[in-house]
């Protein structure tokens, strides 16, 4: 029997329906694109946040973690009523309440190695598990696209965090040794060959391990921004706009809309040479997209910009924060023989700069969001 299948009938007294493993995410590149219309093109982390989980006829939820402490037992919680990692997954029941599936009630026990506060989508792989659960378990059968859509829905509305479709669709969508790209308006994803190793590189995740409190509503204000901006040229979203409309704005607004514009084009030429084989040709993008996220879009950070740049000094092809920014991860593209190099320069340039220790791992693009055998 799987251990967790074994603990979560230590925990609840019965056995599990089963059991459903969710991904983290990186995103090669496509960042703060999401909620302006845009593209994204992410791939799942190996890591994953496993799901045990039985419906319950009662109305009660218990949610508990082999790794945290806290948890949830009750009924009926509403949004802004469950603290801690809990709220994603209550989120999630609520979310399918909200639209109509109504769940009876529910046990869950969450294993998860994602790492947390890493940038790295531990909420959605959180939300994601167990929107898959749900709807396997109720019988639904909803679409990735669906469940993308319950999960963001938990994470925006019950949780409070207003992000994007970017993670949630990452952790559903993608699929092994591909990279996922979105265009977050039409809702259509394609899978593109995203194979390192094949192509005698590696693709290095650096976890700063920095945190920066300022970053919830420094997130909520560059949305604000690119709103403003896109009003401002009279256009629905910046997806929208182009090179030549970014003249006729200034300060502020010009840097944000010009870090979308370029970016958008900047996931569509990443693409369009990963089709063509030539994945170590995309590293200048991925820096070239570092330097946009860094100096207009203002959401890196010293120690983002410190492994990016010691990994570039150190032969990276090509790097760049992922995700929301101000702390978190950065991504590198490295020749595999320069893999322990790339590592042993960002940790000397940390611990020069007197931040922590650095956490390096490379990693494969994995597959995304499934039930697993037990
Ligand atoms: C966070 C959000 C995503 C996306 C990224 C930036 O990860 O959850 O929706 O906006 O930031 O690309």
């Amino acid at each position: 029997m799987d251990t967790l299948a074994a603990d979560f009938a230590d925990r609840f007294g019965s056995d599990p329906d089963g059991i459903w493993a969710a991904p983290g995410r990186v995103n090669l590149i496509g960042e703060h694109t999401d909620y302006n219309d845009g593209f994204v093109l992410p791939i799942a982390l190996p890591h994953l946040t496993r799901a045990a989980v039985a419906l319950r006829p009662d109305g009660r939820i218990r949610l508990a973690s082999l790794q945290a402490p806290d948890g949830f037992d009750g009924a009926a919680p509403t949004p802004g009523s469950v603290p801690g990692w809990s709220r994603y997954v209550a989120g999630v029941g609520w979310a399918f309440g909200e639209a109509g599936h109504r769940v009876p009630g529910l046990d869950v026990l969450i294993d998860s190695n994602v790492p947390v506060g890493a940038g790295l989508s531990s909420s959605a792989a959180l939300e994601c598990s167990v929107a898959l659960a749900l709807s396997d378990g109720l019988g639904l059968a909803l679409s990735r696209a669906e469940l993308a859509h319950l999960a963001q829905r938990a994470e925006n509305d019950f949780a409070g965090v207003p992000t994007g479709l970017l993670d949630q669709t990452a952790s559903l969508g993608c699929t092994a040794e591909h990279a996922l790209f979105l265009d977050v308006r039409s809702g259509a994803v394609e899978q593109v060959p995203f194979d390192v190793r094949r192509n005698g590189l590696a693709l290095l995740v650096i976890n700063t391990l920095a945190h920066h409190d300022l970053a919830d509503g420094q997130y909520a204000a560059r949305r604000k921004s690119c709103e403003e901006a896109a009003r401002r040229l009279g256009v629905p979203f910046l997806r929208d706009a182009t090179l030549d409309d970014l003249g006729r704005l200034d300060g502020e607004l010009l840097q944000r809309a010009r870090h979308i514009v370029t970016e958008n084009q900047r996931v569509l030429d990443v693409v369009d040479l990963l089709h063509q084989g030539a994945v170590a040709g995309i590293g200048p993008l991925l820096t070239a997209s570092h330097a946009s996220l860094r100096d207009d879009y203002e959401v890196s950070c010293a120690e983002l910009d410190a492994a990016v740049d010691a990994a570039l000094r150190a032969g990276a092809l090509g790097a760049r924060m992922t995700g929301g920014g101000f702390g978190g991860s950065a991504i590198a593209l490295v020749p595999v023989g320069s893999v322990s190099l790339v590592e042993d320069a960002v940790a000397d340039a940390f611990s020069k700069k007197g931040f922590r220790a650095p956490e390096c791992f490379t990693v494969e693009a994995g597959p995304g969001a499934h039930r697993q055998h037990v």
